[in-house]
Formats: structure tokens, C-alpha cells, sequence
């Protein structure tokens, strides 16, 4: 058992300024192009951001769907801070902002989301399995689920000379692994457990529609996925 993970101050400042020089081009052409492709976008009423962080794609959502609830959760106090700091900053009044584990979701979000996003959290999380079953429970029968997460392969050989793999699982090493190993008997995935894991995994929950390269960086997959 290992102590509460936090990722601290510098971590979210770091990542928040990453999706502010990104933010167009992670969500106007890459996360909305294939969430239309799925789903009427008029029809969007709820949203949730797992692991929302600084809070910045739950601010950017808000103003993209301004008749929407966009719901950001996450464990981390010192994220969940800095989340509401910046939408109120930023004026994005339908946002809100709860302190929850993933894997233990209020008994009545059952079937409450059109579309929930996971944007590199997936390899970070303690109990995977626990946390993708409170996902699905919480998502609409015709909502979608994207998961976005480095493209690292499982099969590490394959990722010898590749920059992108190096930066993301060193990386790792620091943030993602100790965040993965923070609670009860937890996965201890990070980065290294891969893209061919993370299809399988989520195959055997859900039904994956498309991998794609998430163009907006060139180094992550969005796994889409339905409910089976
Ligand atoms: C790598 S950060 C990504 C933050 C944000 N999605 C972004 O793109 O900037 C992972 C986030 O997931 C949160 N997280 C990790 N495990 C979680 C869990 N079990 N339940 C809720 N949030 C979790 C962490 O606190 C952290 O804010």
C-alpha cells in the first residue's frame, strides 16, 4: 500500500499550459470531428471529464456547448482547486467540479452522460477495472466514451528508437506509475502498459468503434468505444 498520489502544483501548471497552446487543434479538429461521427452533438446535455485536472478541457467543453453540464471529476485536491480557479476566471458557468475516485461514482450518475472523456488517464489509474465499469455505468445507453493515451506499444522492444515512447515512459516513471501504484492493491500500470493492453482491456468492457491516431499531437491514440 502505498501513499496518497498527488501530482503537485508544477505537474498541473505544466499540463494546463500544454492544452492552452493546444486547445483548437485537441478539440476543434480532433475530439469533436469524431465525437460527430457518433453522436449528434445538439443532443449533448452531459458531460464528464475524468481525472479533469487543471481543468482546462472542462472550461473549453463549456463554451463549445454552452447548454450543457460539463462535469469535471478528480481525486486530487490541489487539480480540483486550480479546475474551479480557472473556470470561474474564464466565466464557464455551466461547468462543476466534484472530488471523486473513478472507480467509486455517486449511485445515482447510472446512465447520466452523453459523452465522457478520459484524456491521459487511463494508464494512470489504480483500478482499472473498478474505474471503466463506473464509467460505463454512469454513460448513457447511446452515449461514447473516448480514452485518450500515449501511442507507447506493450511490446517494448518495438518502441526502441521511437522519441515519442522514450519521453512518455520516463515520464512515467514519475508521474503515472506512482499514481497507478497509490491505492489498495492497485495495477501499477503507467505508460509501459501500452496500447495493444489498453485495446485489449478495453475491448473486453466495451465496444471499441475506432482507434485513431489523435492528430492533434501525433503521439496519443483515442480509443472510441460504445457501450457493449
Ligand atoms: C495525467 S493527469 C491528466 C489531467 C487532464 N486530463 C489533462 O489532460 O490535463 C491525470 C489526472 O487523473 C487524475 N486521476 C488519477 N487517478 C484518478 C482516479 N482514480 N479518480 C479520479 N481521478 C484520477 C489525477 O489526479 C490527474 O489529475
Amino acid at each position: 500500500m502505498y501513499g496518497e498520489a498527488d501530482l503537485g502544483n508544477d505537474f498541473y501548471d505544466w499540463q494546463d499550459r500544454e492544452w492552452e497552446h493546444s486547445e483548437v487543434n485537441r478539440i476543434d479538429n480532433a475530439i469533436l470531428p469524431t465525437l460527430k461521427k457518433y453522436k449528434d452533438l445538439d443532443k449533448i446535455n452531459q458531460v464528464m471529464d475524468v481525472g479533469c485536472g487543471g481543468g482546462v478541457l472542462v472550461t473549453a467543453l463549456a463554451k463549445r456547448f454552452p447548454k450543457a453540464t460539463i462535469t469535471g471529476i478528480d481525486n486530487s485536491d490541489i487539480a480540483l482547486e486550480k479546475a474551479k480557479a480557472f473556470s470561474k476566471e474564464k466565466n464557464a458557468l455551466n461547468t462543476e467540479y466534484f472530488s471523486h475516485d473513478v472507480a467509486s461514482l455517486p449511485a445515482n450518475w447510472e446512465n447520466k452522460f452523453d459523452f465522457i472523456i478520459l484524456f491521459d488517464v487511463l494508464h494512470d489509474l489504480p483500478n482499472p477495472t473498478a474505474s471503466i465499469s463506473e464509467v460505463k455505468r454512469a454513460l448513457k445507453d447511446d452515449g461514447v466514451i473516448m480514452c485518450i493515451d500515449p501511442k507507447v506499444s506493450s511490446h517494448h522492444r518495438k518502441n526502441i528508437g521511437d522519441p515519442n515512447a522514450s519521453f512518455c515512459l520516463a515520464f512515467s516513471i514519475y508521474c503515472c506509475l506512482p499514481n497507478s501504484l497509490h491505492k489498495g492493491e492497485a495495477a501499477g500500470l503507467g505508460v509501459g502498459w501500452g496500447m495493444e493492453n489498453e485495446e485489449e482491456f478495453l475491448s473486453s468492457h466495451l465496444n471499441v468503434v475506432e482507434i485513431s491516431n489523435f492528430h492533434a499531437n501525433e503521439c496519443s491514440n483515442n480509443f472510441v468505444c460504445l457501450k457493449k
